[in-house]
């Protein structure tokens, strides 16, 4: 790879234009405009009013709930192209459809490698965080781009260690462990790791583990996703069950489905923080500061391959 340095230009989906004008601070980017309406007929209309000759397209884009958001997307990424941008990357702090990353029963879509062939055919290259890789070793598996997960484990770990009194780190499932050890070696605070049984879409199992050694010590559930609530509110029982006190909950990426916090507050958890990778009360923790590094080496790293 070369060592070209790019302008780039930052685009944001609609609802994410503090996102691209907080990470332009960052990386020193210029940013254009994207106007998105509906014709009466549900389709989409974009426009683009600004040049993007000699420029790297980066479109920054929170994709939970993403259904809606996807032809948006990719109909952006193209107009970019067309407008002359000389490559075009997605800035996606949370990557959607990674859950589904097995056929579990016969016959069903396995849309994390459908929607990384959309992406792949539409961008460049891919900078997102912590992307929930359980039974893919990489992205490199199903992104055939060049694609970048910037760990959040550093700002969940100053988080914690700012706000909560003598936290230990406990992780719902054996998946979490990657995030529950990056963060503790950090601030070198004890952890464990509970055993998740999954039964369905909101019923799962937790065994706890010997806390014994950790009277006094505040727990800090960490897990990269909360979706319905049920994974930690499981744990934060299984805690109570075991004597601990009532958690603090940290997790990376707050999908809140419906219900979520209503299922949080019955069984007692004290704080629920997360990263701004979606866009909620509770995102507490900013991601710009780690994302804006890597958007840079790979914007500069694709001007170098061209
Ligand atoms: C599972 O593998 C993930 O790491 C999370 O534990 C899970 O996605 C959380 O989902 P929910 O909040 O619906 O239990």
């Amino acid at each position: 790879m070369g060592s070209a340095v790019t302008s780039n230009t930052l685009i944001a989906l609609p609802g994410d234009e503090a996102l691209a004008e907080s990470l332009a601070g960052g990386l020193d980017a210029a940013i254009a405009a994207l106007e998105y309406r509906r014709f009466p007929d549900g389709e989409s209309y974009l426009r683009i009013h600004d040049s993007l000759q000699e420029t790297t397209a980066v479109l920054v884009a929170r994709l939970d709930r993403p259904d809606p958001k996807i032809p948006a997307l990719l109909f952006a990424a193209d107009l970019a192209r067309d407008l002359g941008a000389s490559a075009v990357g997605l800035a996606a702090p949370y990557l959607p459809y990674m859950r589904q990353d097995i056929r579990f029963q016969p016959g069903e879509a396995l849309t994390s490698a459908s929607f990384a062939r959309w992406v792949s055919r539409h961008f460049d290259w891919l900078v997102t965080v912590d992307p929930h890789l359980h039974r893919y070793a990489g992205l490199n598996e199903i992104y055939s781009v060049p694609a970048v997960a910037v760990s959040a484990a550093p700002a969940l770990a100053e988080w914690i260690f700012t706000n909560v009194e003598k936290p230990v780190i406990i992780g719902p499932d054996v998946e979490s462990s990657q995030w529950v050890e990056a963060v503790a070696a950090r601030h070198g605070l004890p952890w464990r790791v509970m055993h998740k049984q999954r039964f369905g879409d909101r019923e799962v199992r937790i065994a706890v583990p010997d806390l014994s050694a950790l009277e006094g010590h505040t727990p800090v559930l960490l897990d990269d996703i909360v979706s319905s609530g049920a994974t930690l509110a499981r744990a934060a029982e299984a805690l109570s069950d075991a004597g601990m006190a009532s958690p603090v909950c940290a997790v990376v990426h707050g999908l809140f489905s419906e219900s979520c916090r209503e299922t949080l507050k019955a069984v007692g958890v004290r704080r629920l923080v997360c990263t701004d990778s979606v866009q909620a009360p509770e995102a507490g923790i900013v991601l710009a500061p780690l994302l804006t590094p890597a958007i840079e080496r790979m914007s500069d790293c694709a001007a170098g391959r061209r």
